[in-house]
């Protein structure tokens, strides 16, 4: 099996090796862990090794909360925050999924995998069993109290419009949005719900900060991206002062060929091909997206939310690029044993969480919480959650013919209310008893 991870795939990477050809890089692994245990001097020379990845969250783990008020130290040590929700595995959960194709309008059409003839449907079923607790099946009736007259707003590209869509689908349950849109633009949504008072929005920003397509082809006919990485794309950051959550993610849009802009001048490029302009990689152009990101919302006057960090959830390509054939063709999990968050996915995650941990820091000055939505490892086990090629018709023409980068609804991605319910509960418990 073979998996691709060239520069000019503008999806995602692949995400795994098969565990037999890595059995020398874990040995390795497992050297370097040892090392670094009985010489923590070494950690900040060693800031992309994986084990340094275990490090950055224990630290965030173990960060001070943002207030006083805050203080969980008089909290009983089995008290379920010391549960690391995002370490486990999926186990087979047979009463998924909660919802259909049928029961749910919000369903994407690139993502209503079952109309376009998905064969199989075990993909739904299961559900996400963090190692060290339980993680309990979103309640949507309970969500819908805790988050009564509050408001939330997805930040990012097409996965965090995923997201939102399985939640509204798992809301249905008890009640269906109306559209209270502000215009007729399909990437900027406003949904509330009448009874709870309750408002979600999208704003679409791919590059998280302003962007503009520099040429419609480029080197590998999948557009040039001109990214102003010190400038805010204002068509959300002007918008979300009143939002009580934000959700931010970005990721797949990075692969594209960019040129980078900072103070109105090119700096250099990912993959552009252009005369005399350095290639400083997707990575210099991530990172500083995310910065801008955060520093925007930091320096936001009014705004007094929580800022989750939805991370990077990796694509499933094998056996070539998504526009050279490669597919998603699994229909069950990985083990966690089976797949290892490698190669451009680490870097992503690891830009992710070292810039989240900057910012965090600094939001804490102002009394803002910045929380991590850490559903890298969790979906990084999902290659059968995908659409694939039933994403549409057969013989329909679309770019990303077989999509590995989205996920079908129903889907593993309903996983991510889950998890999102579960912060908001250990949020509430701590307030409760401070
Ligand atoms: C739902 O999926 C079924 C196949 O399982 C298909 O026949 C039907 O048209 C789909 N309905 C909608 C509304 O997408
Ligand atoms: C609904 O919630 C918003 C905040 O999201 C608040 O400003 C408004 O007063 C609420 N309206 C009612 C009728 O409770
Ligand atoms: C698919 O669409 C692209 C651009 O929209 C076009 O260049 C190509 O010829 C089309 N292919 C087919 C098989 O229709």
């Amino acid at each position: 099996m073979k998996f691709q991870d060239t520069h000019d795939n503008p999806f995602g990477s692949s995400t795994t090796t098969p565990k037999h050809m890595i059995s020398k890089v874990t040995l390795l692994a497992i050297l370097v862990i040892l090392i670094l245990a009985i010489t923590p001097l070494w950690y900040p020379l060693l800031s992309y090794h994986s084990s340094s990845l275990l490090k950055i969250k224990q630290k965030l783990k173990h960060t001070p909360p943002s207030s006083s008020h805050d203080d969980n130290s008089n909290l009983p040590s089995t008290y379920v925050e010391r549960c690391d929700i995002f370490t486990g595995e999926w186990v087979p959960n047979p009463k998924a999924p909660y919802y259909t194709n049928n029961t749910c309008w919000a369903i994407h059409e690139h993502q209503n995998c079952m109309k376009y003839g998905r064969p199989d449907s075990e993909f739904m079923k299961w559900r996400w069993k963090p190692r060290d607790c339980d993680l309990p099946i979103f309640n949507p009736f309970q969500f819908l109290e805790i988050v009564k007259g509050k408001s939330m707003a997805f930040v990012g590209d097409s996965v965090g419009r995923n997201q939102m869509q399985s939640m509204i689908c798992l809301l249905s349950r008890v009640e269906w949005p109306i559209d209270v849109s502000y215009g007729s633009d399909e990437y900027f949504k406003r949904w509330k719900y009448p009874s709870y008072n309750f408002t979600m929005a999208t704003f679409w920003t791919p590059h998280l900060v302003r962007s503009k397509v520099g040429d419609p082809n480029g080197p590998s006919n999948t557009g040039l991206f001109n990214l102003y990485l010190d400038e805010y794309d204002e068509k959300w950051t002007t918008q979300i002062q009143e939002f009580d959550y934000i959700i931010v993610d970005g990721g797949h849009w990075f692969y594209r060929p960019m040129v980078f802009y900072e103070r109105k001048r090119i700096v250099g490029c990912h993959f552009c091909l252009l005369e005399n302009v350095p290639d400083l990689t997707m990575f210099y152009g991530y990172r500083k997206a995310f910065r801008t990101a955060f520093k925007a919302i930091n320096g936001l006057e009014e705004f007094k939310g929580t800022v989750f960090l939805r991370t990077f959830a990796p694509s499933h390509f094998e056996n070539g690029v998504w526009n050279k054939g490669g597919n998603c063709v699994r229909t069950k999990p990985f083990r966690s044993s089976e797949a290892q968050l490698e190669g451009t996915n680490l870097e992503l995650y690891m830009i992710q969480l070292e810039e989240f941990k900057k910012a965090e820091k600094e939001g804490r000055k102002k009394g803002l919480k910045f929380k991590l939505l850490d559903t890298t490892q969790a979906m990084l086990l999902r290659p059968d959650g995908h659409p694939s090629r039933y994403g549409h018709w057969p013989h329909e023409n679309v770019t990303l013919y077989n999509d590995c980068v989205h996920w079908c609804l129903p889907g593993p991605i309903d996983t991510w209310s889950d998890f999102f319910l579960q912060m908001l509960k250990m949020e509430g418990m701590r307030s409760a008893i401070s």
